[in-house]
């Protein structure tokens, strides 16, 4: 019979495990992914961290653990208002059965009850996007979709010839145009249907100064008569992304941006084509990206040279319950 009881440092190894065996199933189907997180050791450290200060469960038949569910429990004005709770796409997983859909909505009955008597009303989860049990699942729960994850392998991609426009590194002159784009691609994140809100309105100036220009970034543009039209940013070894694509050979990538007019003629593909040939350049293996679903021109963008690897879903529980 299945109990589902406190996750505890005991139940740590087999939850590793659980959580490996499944990991390299999606590598199998994702050759492109680092091969550390295949270890169970990898995320031993994670869980024993997580699994200490937040509400924390696992799935058993007797002696056997068949599942587990934890996340960072407590978020202020997480996605809104309301305290949140984030399960990363590590804090769950389950032994392969005809149970799991079971064991996932008892793990996540247990928990959310402890979430929202804590006052947790927003809940997001990651899950690997191709899980459609989960997928369905979560649906029924009340989830929607919020970011995609994107992965591709680091190798050449198609471009094609432009006229009048240069495609290069930035340089530090060209701060004044490359901050007029973070206000645009801000002003289009923020507005309906996105709704992206970002707490301060104006950014810092030495604060972007340093986003763009940092030994650990590389920032491409492309230039027209003299003004910056559309810019990629990019970064060794780290990113914005889910913990699973995150490795020494990971280039992150975490702003994409052509100006309104100059869209849907092949710019922003010979930006990334640049960037990629950076990364090629510096032994990246894998590109990684992330972006709200409800941005329609990211996700047709991106998704035209990444596949989606983690879907992120979110519910927000009525906060009068
Ligand atoms: C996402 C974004 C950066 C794409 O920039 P872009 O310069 O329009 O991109 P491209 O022109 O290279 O590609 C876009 C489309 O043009 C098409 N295209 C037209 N001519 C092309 C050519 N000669 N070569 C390549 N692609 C061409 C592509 O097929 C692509 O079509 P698709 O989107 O239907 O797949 C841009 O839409 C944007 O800035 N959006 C708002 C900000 C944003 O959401 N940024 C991402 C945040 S995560």
């Amino acid at each position: 019979m299945l109990k589902i009881l406190a996750f505890t440092d005991e139940y740590i190894k087999d939850a590793a495990d659980i959580f490996a065996d499944n990991y390299k199933l999606l590598r199998e189907a994702n050759p492109e992914l680092p091969i550390k997180y295949e270890k169970p050791d990898a995320i031993v450290p994670a869980l024993k961290n997580i699994i200490e200060r937040n509400p924390s469960a696992v799935a058993m038949e007797g002696d056997r653990v068949l599942g587990y569910m934890t996340g960072y429990a407590g978020i202020k004005e997480y996605k809104g208002s309301a305290l949140g709770v984030y399960i990363p796409e590590w804090g769950h997983s389950s032994l392969a059965s005809d149970n799991k859909e079971l064991i996932y909505y008892e793990l996540y009955s247990y928990l959310s009850k402890q979430w929202v008597e804590r006052k947790n009303y927003t809940h997001c989860i990651t899950f690997y996007s191709k899980d459609s049990t989960l997928k369905e699942l979560f649906y029924n729960l009340c989830f929607g979709l919020l970011v995609i994850d994107g992965l591709m392998p680091v190798q050449q991609i198609k471009t094609s010839e432009m006229d009048e426009v240069v495609i290069r590194e930035a340089e530090s002159r060209d701060f004044p145009g490359l901050s007029e784009l973070d206000k645009s691609i801000n002003a289009h994140l923020n507005k309906s249907p996105i709704f992206l809100y970002k707490p301060k309105a104006e950014a810092d100036i030495e604060e972007l100064k340093s986003e763009f220009f940092n030994d650990e970034v590389k920032t491409f543009i492309a230039e027209k008569q003299g003004k910056i039209v559309s810019c990629i940013r990019g970064m060794l070894g780290k990113g914005p992304n889910v913990d699973i694509v995150q490795d020494k050979d990971t280039l992150g990538i975490d702003f994409g941006y052509t100006s309104a007019d100059m869209r849907g003629s092949g710019i922003a593909t010979n930006v990334l084509a640049k960037l990629i040939e950076w990364g090629l350049n510096n032994g990246m293996k894998r590109c990684a990206v992330d972006f709200e679903s409800q941005n329609r021109e990211a996700a047709a963008f991106w998704l035209r040279h990444f596949k989606p690897i983690c879907h992120s879903v979110i519910r927000k529980v009525d906060d009068r319950v």
